[in-house]
């Protein structure tokens, strides 16, 4: 398996956990550092709908929350017929914590695609701009 296959398969396995009662679009995101560690993560709603985090967000916040730094791709993984970008909220922060890395769209269909963050996220604003 690639180092590619190897994300989306721990983007597969975290979307399992997916609480999506609310929405039904489970969707799950793995996370590889520097270290080599992978850091699973998936969608988490709630009843207030506006507290939900993002299987993204939740994947870089254990990352972070585990001491890494230094991020060098992310898997993002749903079973629809088009591939799943991350929102506008979950591309703030993977420009803030790990740069322009390859973002991996996979649907449980067996499409998938890589694109550059600063593809996804070509005029962001960050600590530069301070
Ligand atoms: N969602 C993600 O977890 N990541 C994305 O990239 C897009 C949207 C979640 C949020 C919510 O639980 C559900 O998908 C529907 O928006």
């Amino acid at each position: 398996m690639s180092e590619h296959e190897v994300l989306i398969s721990a983007a597969k396995q975290a979307r399992e956990n997916a609480h999506a009662p609310y929405s039904n679009f489970r969707v799950g995101a793995a996370l590889r550092a520097k270290s080599g560690r992978i850091f699973g993560g998936c969608n988490v709603e709630n009843a207030t709908y506006g507290l939900t985090l993002c299987a993204e967000r939740v994947a870089i916040f254990k990352a972070i929350s585990e001491g890494e730094r230094g991020f060098e791709a992310i898997a993002v993984v749903t079973d629809s017929e088009t591939l799943t970008p991350p929102c506008g909220a979950c591309r703030q922060l993977i420009w803030e914590f790990c740069g322009d890395v390859a973002v991996i769209l996979a649907s449980l269909k067996g499409k998938s695609e890589v694109l550059p963050m600063r593809e996804l996220f070509p005029k962001p604003f960050d600590a530069s701009n301070l």
